[in-house]
């Protein structure tokens, strides 16, 4: 199985759109997140599976042009758009690359290394988790936001809406990655090496339109994915993803995202 093989969600530019909606959506909690963390003006990033740099650029923003911010995703497409993104805005001071955390081997370079949403999609996070922290300096800190699929819920009642978490979480398990990892973060972390790690939960929903998009857009995003993997008929998921939009477009429904948990902690030394 190759890294990509692992990974349930479409990439490129339908996995880019998908990523803006969920960029907005998750913005007040990630810039919340970044504030407790303490990114300093002046620090050295490193944004591990940027997507579409979403949070690289929040992160440029914390760090001002006297520091700098290196976005890494796996994704060539991704990386393509959010380099011409980043120049269109005359921001200078980040750099978009393409590789895997698997064969990431900066070492000691950065003072902050942040990853959102990647070590749910991959079957060894612990490793993964490993090269991020070596890549880390002394003393620097490690920051990690990740889903908990366990804590999603939607009012009032609907089929759709549960049918959409039972196959996502089917369709994350039948590839061998974690749908639920948020919850065995802090224990990550400290299995890593890492010191004084500090857990928040976060539990996002409202009847924000971005917010109540990201679950049907993941739906269909990983509607290739469950039907390869057997799990749905092509024809039942289609019906799925228009009664979920419809239940979206209820002005007072309510389609929470998953649970989200952020942790951090200080790399010894
Ligand atoms: C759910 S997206 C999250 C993107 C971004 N962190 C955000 O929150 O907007 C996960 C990203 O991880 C990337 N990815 C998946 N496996 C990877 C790997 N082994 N190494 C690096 N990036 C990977 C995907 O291409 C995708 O862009």
């Amino acid at each position: 199985m190759t890294h990509e093989d692992t990974y349930i969600i479409k990439g490129g530019l339908a996995g880019r759109d998908r990523l803006r909606v969920l960029g907005r959506a998750l913005q007040p909690t990630t810039t919340a997140f970044l504030e407790r963390v303490g990114v300093a003006t002046g620090a050295a990033c490193l944004d591990v599976g940027c997507g579409g740099g979403d949070v690289s650029l929040l992160l440029a923003e914390a760090v001002g042009p006297s520091g700098r911010v290196v976005g890494l995703d796996l994704d060539a497409e991704k990386m393509a758009l959010a380099s011409a993104e980043a120049k269109a805005a005359q921001i200078h001071h980040i750099e978009y690359r393409v590789g895997t955390v698997q064969d990431l081997d900066d070492r000691g370079t950065y003072d902050v290394v942040y990853s959102r949403f990647l070590l749910t999609h991959l079957p060894d996070p612990a490793g993964a988790l490993r090269n991020m922290v070596s890549a880390a300096r002394p003393g620097g800190v490690v920051t990690i936001e990740d889903i908990d699929f366990g804590g999603s819920f939607c009012y009032p009642d609907n089929a759709a809406y549960e049918r959409y978490c039972e196959l996502y979480t089917q369709a994350a398990l039948a590839r061998g990655v974690d749908p639920y990892i948020g919850r065995r973060l802090p224990s990550l972390l400290a299995d890593a090496g890492l010191t004084n790690i500090v857990l928040n939960v976060e539990s996002p929903a409202s009847f924000n339109a971005d917010v109540k998009a990201v679950s049907p857009l993941t739906l269909e995003n990983i509607a290739d994915a469950a039907v390869a993997a057997g799990l749905v008929e092509r024809d039942e998921m289609n019906e799925l993803i228009t009664e979920i939009w419809a239940f979206a477009g209820e002005p007072m429904s309510i389609l929470s995202l998953p649970r989200i948990v952020q942790v951090h902690g200080t790399v010894p030394g």
